[in-house]
């Protein structure tokens, strides 16, 4: 769905990433590696929001260096959903859980007892424990219809027991995830962990 070809990142002198080649297969891939050894920006350059310095990156067999800002842009709402660090940054604060759905283009609420949150439809965004909120963005992404979900560092602002829920769902997506994680056991639940060394 998503390859990087020798995918390279320089920001003036600092090389952010270094000939990266990957495929984003069904299941959940994640990307390891210390402070500063280019995981988000490897993350910007697969969900289509920065361009590579070298390289290419396939969306569907699609090269993407052809592709106008435009058509990227419209590529990336089709096709990825990208889920942020922060729980409140993913959905609609002043609606209710089921209207965040809905807004996401869910026709139902039936998602919700797959992310163990039967029952909250009606519910305000602010009565979720970040946890919660964090596995609605996660259901909000199914929603949108995304064929793949990128999602940067999802548990570091929470506590280990939101982070449990987390987890949970992110091993059960029905779609591909690449997710940028520290966290040890997100790397134990990856069928595929691709280590980042530090520059
Ligand atoms: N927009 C930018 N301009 C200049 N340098 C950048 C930019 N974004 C990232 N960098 C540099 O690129 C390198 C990789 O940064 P990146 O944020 O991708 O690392 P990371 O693995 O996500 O780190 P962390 O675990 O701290 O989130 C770092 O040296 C960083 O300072
Ligand atoms: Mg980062």
């Amino acid at each position: 769905m998503i390859r990087a070809c020798g995918v390279g990142v320089n920001y003036g002198p600092v090389q952010a990433v270094t000939d990266m080649s990957l495929t984003i297969a069904p299941g959940l891939t994640v990307l390891s590696g210390p402070s500063g050894s280019g995981k988000s920006t490897l993350l910007r350059v697969l969900s289509l929001v920065e361009r590579p310095s070298q390289g290419e990156v396939f969306v569907r067999d699609v090269a993407t260096s052809a592709l106008s800002w435009a058509e990227l842009r419209s590529l990336r709402r089709k096709e990825i959903a990208v889920v942020f660090q922060n729980p409140a940054d993913n959905l609609i604060s002043h609606l209710t859980v089921g209207e965040n759905l809905r807004a996401a283009g869910a026709q139902d609420f039936a998602l919700l007892d797959q992310l163990g949150l039967s029952g909250s439809a009606t519910w305000r965004i602010g009565a979720l424990s970040g946890g919660q909120q964090q596995r609605l963005a996660f259901g909000c992404a199914l929603a949108r219809g995304a064929s793949v979900v990128v999602a940067d560092e999802p548990t570091s602002q929470l506590d280990v027991r939101s982070a449990d829920l987390v987890l949970e769902t992110l091993a059960s997506l029905p779609v591909p995830a690449v997710v940028a994680s520290h966290d040890p056991r997100l790397v134990s639940l990856a069928d595929l962990c691709i280590p980042l060394a530090a520059s």
